[in-house]
């Protein structure tokens, strides 16, 4: 790469930065929406009548308008004042199941919002890391990819598992780190004769997951707030399955909990873990991945790290911790037949599943 093209590629970051800050504005503020509601490709919107549809105030709404269509996210017609979503990227921007990309940008203030916390933890002396309560809407942020999951999870996801049969019977089933219980929840309705058991370490975790047991009136459901590193005494060999969405390598100390998974498991239970694809390795990563690696990379600067750094002990795996790493965890842990598998509906996500 030449200086030039250093030169453009800083640029070009510079811009895509400021365009993605812009787009999670403009998706917190359903301005998506009230582009399509108020107009068409045929019957553009001024920005007023859409200011107006997304109760905004119309200047500001104008200048947000005017990154997304200088970004080319929208259109805009000669006089510059009215707006279109073409025909054929309304379901992009629309659609209930958000687009990853758009998905990604929502990230972007989570993370942006504690940039000046994370400097100081990068420092010698500075703090170890963050907790999850100096994220602000952090669960209402991860709620963003539910729909994507809520499609899935059942028709694809459990076959899998190859536990399909079982959770139509009836078993126990314990999901570690379960956060606002969307999983757990989904399946508890779909699953009636099967006992679900959701644990996860902040208070905000479990009182979210009641609400939606509440909401979705559910009886076979029960939460607690605890630490994955240490679970219950009169756990030992009591689930038949054992779940982790995403939640493992935020953990301080993967290599306890996941000691402790593999003691509550039943034998011959199965233990289903979703985490993000890497291979453990930067380079690796880069080659495989390319830029993409970078939207991996960032939260876990911002986020994962810092999460999974918060003690003295901790072993800060990060996001990218990659299924080298991930599987040394497992198998140092007791689980021998691993499988890791690539999920074709969740990119960037692998399914990590073994016996005990
Ligand atoms: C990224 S969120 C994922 C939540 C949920 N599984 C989902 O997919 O929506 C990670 C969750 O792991 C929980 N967590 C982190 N460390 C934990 C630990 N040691 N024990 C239990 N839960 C933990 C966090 O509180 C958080 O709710």
């Amino acid at each position: 790469m030449t200086a030039d093209d250093l030169r453009n590629k800083l640029m070009t970051a510079a811009i895509q930065g400021n365009l993605a800050l812009s787009i999670a504005l403009a998706n917190h503020l359903k301005l998506f929406q009230a582009i399509i509601a108020s107009g068409s490709e045929e019957s553009p919107a001024s920005y007023s009548s859409i200011a107006s549809q997304a109760g905004l105030k119309p200047r500001y709404t104008k200048e947000l308008l005017g990154v997304l269509a200088c970004g080319d996210i929208i259109e805009v017609t000669s006089d510059g004042e009215h707006f279109y979503i073409p025909n054929f990227n309304l379901e992009v921007l629309s659609s209930q199941i958000k687009d990853k990309g758009l998905s990604l940008c929502s990230f972007i203030p989570l993370h942006a919002g504690v940039f000046n916390e994370i400097a100081e933890v990068f420092k010698k002396d500075g703090p170890l890391g963050m907790d999850y309560s100096s994220y602000n809407g952090f669960y209402k942020t991860v709620e963003s990819a539910t729909p994507l999951h809520k499609k899935h999870l059942v028709p694809d996801l459990v076959p899998m598992t190859g536990m399909k049969e079982k959770l139509e019977n009836g078993i126990e089933f314990l999901d570690v780190g379960c956060g606002s219980g969307f999983h757990i929840c989904e399946l508890a309705a779909h699953f009636p004769k099967t006992n679900f058991t959701g644990i996860d370490i902040t208070p905000t975790a479990i009182e979210n997951s009641e609400s939606r047991k509440k909401e979705m009136d559910l009886q076979n459901v029960n939460f607690h707030e605890r630490n994955a590193q240490s679970l219950d005494e009169n756990w030992t060999d009591k689930f038949d399955m054992i779940t982790i969405f995403s939640s493992f390598h935020d953990q301080c100390r993967p290599d306890l909990s996941i000691k402790e998974i593999h003691r509550v498991l039943k034998p011959g239970g199965t233990f289903a873990m979703i985490e993000i694809d890497g291979t453990s390795s930067i380079f690796e990563d880069k080659k495989t991945f390319g830029n993409f690696a970078c939207a991996f990379y960032t939260p876990s600067v911002f986020h994962c790290l810092a999460i999974g750094s918060n003690s003295p002990d901790a072993l800060g795996m990060g996001a990218m911790m990659g299924t080298k790493r991930g599987s040394k965890l497992l198998t140092d842990a007791g689980f021998t037949d691993l499988e890791i598998q690539k999920i074709p509906f969740f990119t960037f996500n692998v399914l990590y599943l073994a016996k005990k």
